[in-house]
């Protein structure tokens, strides 16, 4: 049976008390046994979780990371620090990074080559703002992110290739992508995934999922998870939202 990609991205909404209860809260949920739960918390807090995740299978990314391992780079965190405190995963390329702090897709191929090197695994986020699917650029765009972060890679045996589809425009809002059109989306970015790579991505959906939707995404034939901002940084609606799928 195929995996089932839960990850919740905690965004910088949790001060440390309230990670840690909320960790303590994700740890009691019984989540269906495909699944695969990675938590994106604030880095400050991901020490403090590691004793609570350590008995469970859930385990922990960085939101963001620097290609760089050390160096004179202010205010920046490298993977390989967080690789350090066991974080196994990392967004790279996420839409507020994005969109929010200006990165570019070549920032994004510094960072998935710095995070492979290191054995960790990235998730590659990507995705269309409001006024590109306006101007009919969606496919322009997606294809243009993913060949940039691919360019020069060979992807390493034995690490997943996970890309998270984000529609910008649905992030935050409420106004979710519809699930024929992220399928529709997600088998595209398959395909180029297949053309640059030469390798079989596992795809999630991103961008307003709730306990009303996640069903519908999972469901389609290139949709293997999600990837929950809002709707993660909260017991009830996450819990909610994992009884869909039991
Ligand atoms: P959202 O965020 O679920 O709050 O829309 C998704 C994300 O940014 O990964």
């Amino acid at each position: 049976m195929k995996k089932l990609y839960l990850f919740a991205n905690w965004k910088m909404y949790l001060d440390a008390a309230e990670s840690e209860k909320l960790a303590r809260e994700f740890e009691e949920i019984s989540y269906p046994k495909r699944s695969k739960v990675v938590v994106f918390p604030s880095a400050l807090v991901i020490e403090e979780l590691v004793p609570i995740f350590k008995k469970t299978k859930i385990s922990f990314g960085a939101q963001n990371t620097y290609w760089a391992d050390k160096g004179a780079y202010s205010g920046e965190i490298s993977a390989a620090m967080y690789r350090d405190v066991g974080c196994s995963y990392a967004l790279v390329g996420h839409a507020e990074r994005r969109h929010k702090f200006h990165e570019s897709d070549e920032d994004t191929r510094l960072k998935m080559e710095a995070i492979l090197k290191l054995k960790m695994t990235p998730v590659l986020c990507v995705g269309e703002t409001e006024e590109e699917r306006k101007n009919n650029k969606t496919e322009e765009v997606l294809e243009r992110q993913l060949s940039v972060a691919y360019r020069g890679l060979v992807w390493p045996k034995g690490i997943e290739l996970l890309i998270a589809y984000e529609p910008v425009w649905a992030i935050g809002t409420g106004e979710s992508c519809s699930p024929t059109e992220a399928e529709r989306v997600c088998s595209l970015v398959s395909g180029w995934t297949r053309k640059f790579l030469g390798v079989e991505p596992a795809i999630l959906y991103g961008g307003s999922v709730a306990a009303e939707n996640i069903s519908d995404y999972v469901s389609q034939s290139h949709i293997q998870g999600v990837l929950v901002g809002g709707a993660s940084a909260k017991k009830a609606s996450w819990v909610s939202l994992i009884k869909k799928l039991s």
